[in-house]
């Protein structure tokens, strides 16, 4: 351990000048619980996850988003939580978990943590002193009224379970409110010494090493009379004020806003970039799956229109699927009522104000269909972030209960329980997948990596090429005009540096850089300062030394066929020409743009990448 290298790289300060990593990563999600069990208790743990970060290192993401991993009845997947400030036992000890973001910080994987700060447990000390009596130390920490009618503007959330957000409580013979399951009480923020608390909780996790949060049902920390208790401008000061506790303590650390809202009321977590990083893209996901159903870009492009231009050194996350339901808030009655009879035709898969399913069986297994929407989450504006078990096209079980149906455990192999954990069948938290189409003997890791043609390669193939093209993460966006409605086609365009790795840049034993040198990152990576600096190291690559070949700019042409059937693209490239498209995954020059429209065909669900190029490259320097 002597070797400079092997210590983890500075997360802050050097390692990343600008603080801009979270601009170009690819987020992976994990559900602690159900992705390895190193004890085999059977229940996923820390120690697990970390034995798995070399799968994840292999795989090719940046950055782990840890769910919940505190201590929780567990009533709500973990974001119940009845105590802030320590790791649920059956995950492991504190110990365990500054020893996994170590070992990931090694692997130049970071990690956020989610951060649940509107709510607790019913069965959180807090809670319990809060409502044994009006006049305890902790009876303003929640937030409590004589009746059940205050804020009626304020939507109920979980509209299928809870028909208001006040709950009687006998002992303290008032209601308390909650914005999600009665279990869960709200926090009052109106208390300073609660704002307070939590800004201790965010600085004891930060000390541990976490990169960032991503922060739970932020919109609700607040309520005022005559709103519907969302967005609040009380809200946003508070994000600000975490914020500045950031900057001053902890630069290069991020905040990660799930805030489910049209885009110009999320946008308004970015503040004036003093407040969130990054957002979640809410409403653009469940449009990505009407518009492959309709076979048309409108509710797409429809979505981009609306999507407000935002700060400088901010970014949207954008994702298939995640650890809820499809959520259909953002959609209007008729779409929703569509995607119910396209995606849910069991009506057991509904879940909430939504579809609990996963990306595969939503797709009914298309695989065309799931490099096509991945296509579009990688090249659109935003950091990409994947559901753990979505790189293996994994299924879920719609007979379980509300979220478990898509949280069961990770598939690693055929052997038992899909090596997820030698505990007995019985003991698993939830039964892993066996029937014949998802079923671990079908679906796992272990077969995948064996088979270089599996879905696990390909979508890892395209994370290297994707790294290559960071303008695909910061890139202005223009989506092209095309007479066939089917097809999507946007340009993605901006400066990048061209850098190469110093030879002693590399861990000993990693495999290389499968883009080979050079390396390509965007401009802001402060090359101003000088010749040589250090970035964000690349995955298998900690801290690298990293040599400026100069500047040029990148341009990317995306072009997605959105219809089950083969179809023509008319593209109105007129401004790029004399240039040369060049396909990426292969890098074979096509016809170089001229001023009529450029056509190109793409087979059934088909994408094609382009890099713009001045100069044709010869043919032969393409793939073979
Ligand atoms: C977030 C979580 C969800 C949870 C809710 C209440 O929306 O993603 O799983 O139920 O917050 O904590």
């Amino acid at each position: 351990m002597n070797d400079p290298r092997l210590h983890p790289p500075p997360i802050d300060g050097p390692a990343d000048p600008t603080r801009r990593w979270f601009q170009h990563a690819v987020f992976y999600e994990v559900l602690l619980r159900g992705f390895y069990d190193a004890n085999n208790d059977g229940v996923g743990d820390l120690q697990g996850l970390r034995e798995k970060l070399d799968y994840l290192q292999w795989l090719g993401i940046d950055c782990v988003w840890l769910l919940p991993f505190y201590p929780s009845p567990q009533r709500d997947g973990g974001y119940d939580i009845s105590d802030f400030f320590d790791v649920h036992p059956d995950y492991g000890t504190l110990a365990d978990l500054e020893g996994l973001l170590h070992d990931a910080h090694q692997r130049g994987i970071r990690v956020v943590a989610d951060l649940v700060m509107n709510h607790t447990s019913d069965q959180h000390p807090w809670f319990i002193e809060s409502r044994s009596s009006r006049t305890n130390p902790k009876a303003d920490w929640y937030v409590w009224n004589d009746d059940d009618q205050r804020w009626p503007e304020a939507r109920v959330v979980f509209t299928d379970v809870e028909r208001s957000n006040w709950t009687w409580d006998d002992r303290r013979q008032q209601y308390y409110w909650h914005r999600f399951y009665s279990h869960q009480p709200d926090l009052n923020y109106e208390n300073p010494e609660v704002a307070e608390t939590m800004v201790d909780l965010v600085r004891f996790w930060l000390n541990r090493g976490f990169d960032g949060f991503r922060l739970d049902a932020v919109p609700y920390l607040f309520q005022r009379d005559g709103t519907a208790g969302e967005h609040l401008p009380e809200t946003h000061s508070y994000i600000r004020r975490i914020r500045k506790h950031l900057e001053a303590e902890y630069p290069g650390r991020v905040l990660l806003a799930e805030a489910n809202g049209w885009p110009a009321d999320v946008a308004d977590y970015f503040g004036n970039g003093d407040e969130c990083q990054l957002c979640f893209h809410f409403p653009l996901m469940p449009r990505l799956f009407m518009a492959v159903r309709r076979e048309q870009r409108y509710p797409v492009t429809e979505i981009l229109s609306q999507t407000p231009e935002i700060p400088d050194g901010c970014q949207w996350a954008i994702f298939l699927r995640n650890h809820d339901e499809l959520t259909l808030e953002q959609v209007s009655d008729e779409d929703r009522d569509y995607l119910f009879s396209e995606y849910a035709k069991d009506p057991r898969m509904k879940r909430h104000m939504g579809i609990g399913r996963r990306l595969a069986p939503l797709l009914d297994g298309d695989r065309r269909l799931a490099e096509l929407l991945y296509a579009l989450v990688l090249s659109l504006p935003g950091s990409p972030v994947i559901y753990y078990g979505d790189e293996l096209l994994m299924g879920d079980n719609m007979y379980l209960g509300d979220r478990d149906s898509v949280r069961t455990p990770m598939q690693w192999s055929p052997d038992r329980n899909g090596g997820f954990s030698k505990a007995d069948f019985a003991q698993l938290y939830l039964p892993p997948l066996m029937d014949p189409v998802y079923g671990f003997s079908a679906v796992n890791v272990e077969a995948q990596q064996r088979n270089p043609g599996s879905f696990l390669h390909w979508l890892r193939g395209m994370l290297v090429h994707r790294r290559s093209l960071p303008m695909l993460g910061v890139g202005s966006m223009d989506v092209l005009d095309c007479p066939n409605p089917s097809i999507l086609a946007y340009v993605r365009a901006g400066e990048v540096a061209d850098l190469a790795i110093s030879p002693e840049g590399r861990l000993p034993g990693t495999a290389p850089e499968p883009t080979g040198s050079p390396l390509v990152v965007p401009t802001w990576e402060a090359w101003e300062e000088g010749e040589r600096s250090v970035v964000t190291p690349p995955a298998g690559v900690v801290a690298p030394d990293l040599v400026s070949l100069g500047r040029r700019h990148q341009t990317v042409l995306c072009v997605h066929n959105l219809s089950r059937f083969a179809q023509p693209a008319e593209l109105a490239l007129a401004r790029w020409a004399g240039q040369t498209p060049v396909e990426v995954l292969g890098r074979v020059p096509f016809p170089p743009i001229g001023d009529d429209p450029y056509t190109v065909s793409l087979g059934p669900y088909g994408y094609l990448w382009f890099e713009l190029v001045e100069q044709a490259p010869d043919p032969g320097e393409g793939a073979g």
